[in-house]
């Protein structure tokens, strides 16, 4: 990625479909943010994805947007042209939030990995400051976990091989 024009059209959005468990982790954001949310937040909005889903069932929010990507504002602005209740800026989240208002939700997808574990924490600071006392953070993202599926559950790891293999045997016995 460039780090000013962001990600090409090519290289993001033809895969944003794909990303695996995206569309589940999608619809639990969407879940968690309450549809009588006037004002919402997106942090690393690419074409403005989320503002599209958050709108189906919240037809009246408002949605202010920040990305660093001329490339994926021109796309999102393109979108959102006839819409006026959709603020979009260009802003790098490695700088503070700019004054912005108070928000019912903050959200983001796939965003947030992009900057520095020390600026991740102050942004979590910066976004609890902006939000109305019943507001809600959501952030999808993918983390990379320091542990594997058997080290959370061994036994059921093993539970699971062994069962595994006794449906390959019953296959054989039984084909
Ligand atoms: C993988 S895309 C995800 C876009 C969108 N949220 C979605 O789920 O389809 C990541 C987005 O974060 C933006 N981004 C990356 N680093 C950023 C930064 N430092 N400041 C603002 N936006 C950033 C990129 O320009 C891009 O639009």
């Amino acid at each position: 990625m460039n780090r000013r024009n962001g990600p090409q059209k090519s290289s993001y959005l033809n895969i944003a479909n794909d990303i695996p468990h995206g569309g589940e982790g999608e619809r639990v954001l969407l879940e968690c943010v309450p549809l009588d949310a006037k004002r919402i937040l997106d942090l690393g909005p690419g074409d403005g994805r989320l503002v599209k889903l958050l709108k189906r069932d919240r037809p009246n929010m408002q949605a202010v947007a920040l990305d660093i990507s001329p490339t994926m504002l021109k796309m999102a602005r393109g979108y959102f042209a006839d819409d006026e209740s959709v603020k979009l800026v260009e802003h790098d989240l490695i700088y503070p939030l700019q004054e912005l208002g108070l928000f019912d939700a903050v959200v983001s997808s796939f965003a947030i990995h992009h900057l520095t574990h020390k600026r991740k924490r102050s942004l979590d600071s910066e976004v609890f400051d902006i939000l109305n006392p019943s507001g809600i953070f959501c952030n999808l993202e993918h983390v990379a976990s320091p542990n594997t599926a058997s080290d959370f559950c061994p036994d059921l790891f093993k539970l699971l091989r062994l069962l595994l293999l006794l449906t390959d045997r019953c296959n054989v016995v039984y084909q």
